[in-house]
C-alpha cells in the first residue's frame, strides 16, 4: 500500500525521520530512494536524531556502511550507490546486518532490491518541480509495519500543524 506526504522543508525531513524511528521496532529496515540530493541522507539524520544519537550523519559513499552504536538501538546507515556487485555486499556481511538487531537505513536501495527480505519498507523521495525545499515522500511499507507507519504520520502532521500555529 503507497501512501504520499508533502514535505516543506529540510526541518520537516529530518522531524519526519525522527518520528520514524522513535518508533521502529530494533530490526527494521528502511529502503531509501530518489535522486541525488533529494533528502536520503536527512531524513537518515532525523532517524538518527530518533534513537538519540547525534553524530554528523554522512552518506558512507566511499566505505558502503556507517555503524552508530551509541544510540538507543545500533544504526547502520548504508549507501549502495557505488556497489559494484551483489558480491561486494555480502563480503561486508550485509546478511549477518540483517539477522541481528539494529535499525537498517540503505540509500539507493533499489539497486539491491533482489536481496531485500519481504519486511522491508520502501520510501521514495521525490524533488517538487520549481520548488527547492519541497519534497513528496512516497512510502510503501510491508504489511507488518502498517501501524508504525499511520503514527507516524499522524504523529508528524499533528507537530507540523502545532509549529506553524506556535509562530
Ligand atoms: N525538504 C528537504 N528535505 C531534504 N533536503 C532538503 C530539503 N530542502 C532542501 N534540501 C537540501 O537538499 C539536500 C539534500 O541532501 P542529501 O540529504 O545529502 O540528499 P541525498 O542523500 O538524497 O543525496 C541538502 O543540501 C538539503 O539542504
Ligand atoms: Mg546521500
Amino acid at each position: 500500500m503507497k501512501q504520499t506526504l508533502l514535505i516543506n522543508n529540510l526541518n520537516e525531513t529530518i522531524l519526519l525521520g525522527k518520528i520514524l524511528s522513535s518508533s521502529l521496532p530494533k530490526k527494521a529496515i528502511i529502503a531509501l530512494d530518489g535522486d541525488l540530493g533529494c533528502g536520503k541522507t536527512h531524513l537518515t539524520k532525523g532517524i538518527a536524531l530518533g534513537l538519540n544519537i547525534n553524530d554528523n550523519i554522512k552518506s558512507p559513499t566511499f566505505n558502503l556502511i556507517n555503524e552508530y552504536l551509541d544510540g538507543n538501538t545500533p544504526l547502520y546507515h548504508f549507501d549502495v550507490y557505488r556497489l559494484n556487485s551483489i558480491d561486494e555486499l555480502f563480503l561486508i556481511g550485509f546478511d549477518e546486518y540483517l539477522k541481528n538487531p539494529g535499525i537498517k537505513v540503505i540509500e539507493w536501495a533499489s539497486l539491491i532490491k533482489d536481496v531485500l527480505p519481504e519486511d522491508t519498507n520502501y520510501i521514495n523521495i521525490f524533488k517538487v518541480p520549481g520548488e527547492n525545499n519541497k519534497r513528496t515522500i512516497e512510502f510503501n511499507f510491508s504489511k507488518y509495519f502498517k501501524e508504525v507507519l499511520k503514527n507516524t504520520i499522524d504523529k508528524f502532521k499533528k507537530e507540523v500543524k502545532n509549529d506553524s500555529s506556535n509562530s
